[in-house]
């Protein structure tokens, strides 16, 4: 019951309390990288909590299946199912995306499906960030043949300006500029994902890796 009195009191815009549960340090060899934070921890733990408030009212009384877009969404799941104060269950999919590079390619490979049968699930993906838009909607398409009983995005950004399909994104924390980020999930040559926050890359950064 004090778990949920946190998350309450974080939709009532207390997110310092909510700070507790996600006490992931600052990761001080990363600092010299990072040009700028874009959004803090809290502004995300807040979203997430108003967000599992959300999806808590909206399939009350339904089973729901998270199904987490591996790697990036990884961090953000974990907290966000811990806001849906709902009996659930997990699965992941693995999809091959930017690589080591920070642009798209459009290409979208299942390098893991999903471990089980969907048909008549509520299904709710759960995804770091849509760009291009290229990798949710493929994965919309291809989980759509497998006849869920409902199907639903929820994600933690999409960048403005940059989506080349339309996507109904019924659950989003935050838009943000078309800017390359990292942290709380996502990932520069695997590196960042651990960071608390969102943040953006010093160009240096990118530069060196280019060689
Ligand atoms: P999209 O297919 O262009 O929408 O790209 C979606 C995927 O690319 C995401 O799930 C991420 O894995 C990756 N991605 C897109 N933008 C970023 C970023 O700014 N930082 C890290 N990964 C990103
Ligand atoms: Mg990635």
């Amino acid at each position: 019951m004090e778990a949920n009195a946190e998350v309450r009191s974080a939709a009532a815009g207390s997110p310092s309390v909510v700070g507790v549960l996600t006490l992931a340090p600052h990761v001080n060899a990363y600092e010299s990288d990072i040009e700028q934070t874009l959004i803090t921890q809290q502004d995300i733990q807040a979203k997430l909590a108003e967000l599992g408030e959300r999806i808590s009212d909206d399939y009350r009384g339904r089973d729901l299946l998270l199904v987490g877009v591996l790697k990036g969404a990884f961090v953000m799941m974990a907290d966000l199912a811990r806001y849906i104060r709902l009996p659930l269950e997990f699965d992941f999919m693995a999809v091959s995306s930017y690589g080591a590079a920070t642009q798209t390619s459009g290409v979208v490979r299942i390098l893991k499906d999903l471990d089980h049968d969907i048909e008549g699930r509520n299904v709710l993906i759960v995804e770091d960030i849509v760009d291009s838009g290229l990798t949710l909607s493929y994965l919309l398409k291809n989980l759509r043949t497998r006849r869920p009983a409902s199907l639903e995005v929820c994600a933690l950004m999409q960048k403005l300006d940059v989506q080349q399909v339309p996507l109904d994104i019924k659950y989003k924390a935050f838009e943000i500029p078309p800017v390359f980020v990292v942290g709380y999930g996502l990932d520069y040559g695997e590196r960042f994902r651990n960071l608390p926050f969102v943040g953006t890359l010093k160009p240096e950064v990118y530069r060196d890796a280019v060689t």
